[in-house]
């Protein structure tokens, strides 16, 4: 096809060169990014997306012909907002094309449909975590009776060394089994509130505990109207975020100065757990840390798991189910030096 075809197209499409450089840029890729052609040209095509190392390489694979059609769900950055995207690399040998990329913006629905099928996958995995925790529980406290009746008997010292692993063992496992099934079945405590109470209560905790070692900014919209919700789990919700970031902060040598940025605004015509809203509430925490792990994006909110080497991953796990109970969501964004998880909660009309 005739290059100046592809402006007739509705679709998005990008040519890149064996260097996997913007070669043509076709017009609903000039409309979707906001740039024209020529400002689109000789670009690193991986550049015009908001992604880690990994698209590179995808883009490299592709050149080379390694796979002939990949997707992949990403972000552009159009006029100061993030807009999703689904990306589809194309392997092309067609010098000097080497690769299509066809970018589609994520509708509403598709993201609606996402955020159900995300919501209803992480109520099964609860459920049956717990499930499992619960047959644990009574066996597990039946090995530690037992241990502590065995040391009583035991005589000699260096036996009693593995009666004392098989307490302590069995104590962390009933720590991690308790917190598995805590959340379960138990009411929301209502409240009306002002969002900014949590935001600083957490930004007090943050400080106490990180302030020599993070910057931490406060970039509140004061126009937030107060909201219906239970003041002890959000604050857990958001305390759980804001301790992932700062912990993402301290633990990576990144030669960034470590900041951490506690934002509030007001959003509209939003997509929440189960359904559009026309208002929302989101608050979120931004950290220029190395970013999530590229094998933990599609599962960071699945209990138990964790990048870091001690930690439970249950945090975001649980913060994900309070702010689901109250019809809201949290969604992140990340690539190396700027994470951002957003708490969205539903606000009535007034
Ligand atoms: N801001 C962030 N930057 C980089 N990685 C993050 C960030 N937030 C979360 N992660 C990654 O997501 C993983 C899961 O987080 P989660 O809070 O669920 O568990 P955890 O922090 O590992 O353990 P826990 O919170 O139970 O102590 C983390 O281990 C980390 O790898
Ligand atoms: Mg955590």
């Amino acid at each position: 096809m005739d290059v100046a075809n592809y402006d007739l197209l509705a679709t998005t499409l990008l040519l890149l060169d064996e260097q996997g450089r913007v070669v043509h840029a076709n017009a609903a890729a000039q409309e979707l990014f906001g740039l024209s052609c020529k400002q689109l040209t000789g670009v690193l095509g991986h550049v015009l997306f908001n992604a880690d190392a990994s698209l590179a390489a995808h883009i490299v694979s592709a050149v080379e012909g390694k796979f002939a059609v990949l997707r992949e769900d990403l972000t552009i950055s159009r006029r100061g907002a993030l807009v999703p995207v689904s990306l589809t690399l194309v392997h092309l040998n067609q010098p000097p094309w080497a690769v299509l990329l066809e970018v589609r913006e994520l509708e509403h629905h598709i993201l609606l449909e996402r955020n159900r099928h995300l919501s209803q996958e992480l109520d099964v995995q609860r459920e049956s975590l717990r499930n499992l925790a619960h047959e644990v529980k009574n066996p597990l406290g039946g090995i530690r009776g037992a241990a502590q009746l065995l040391e009583t008997e035991l005589e000699a010292e260096p036996l009693r060394e593995y009666t004392r692993v098989i307490m302590a063992e069995a104590d962390r496992l009933s720590g991690l089994v308790d917190r598995l099934i805590a959340p379960q079945g138990v009411t929301l405590k209502q409240a009306r509130f002002n969002i900014h109470e949590i935001c600083e209560r957490v930004y007090t905790l943050a400080r106490a505990e990180y302030a020599s070692q993070i910057e931490i900014v406060r970039d509140y919209d004061a126009s937030a109207p107060e909201l219906m919700g239970d003041h002890e789990r959000l604050l857990q919700a958001l305390l759980n975020i804001m301790r992932n970031a700062a912990q993402a902060l301290t633990e990576s040598h990144s030669t960034l100065a470590p900041k951490l940025i506690l934002r509030t605004r007001i959003g509209r015509q939003l997509v929440l757990a189960t359904r559009p809203v026309k208002l929302g509430m989101v608050v979120s925490i931004i950290d220029n840390g190395p970013g999530v792990p590229a094998e933990l994006h599609d599962k960071i909110f699945h209990p138990l798991v964790t990048g870091r080497a001690n930690g439970t991953g249950l945090g975001l796990s649980l913060a994900q189910e309070f702010v689901q109970q109250h019809g809201g969501v949290i969604e992140f964004d990340s690539t190396a030096g700027h994470t951002e998880f957003r708490m969205i909660l539903p606000l009535e009309l007034p």
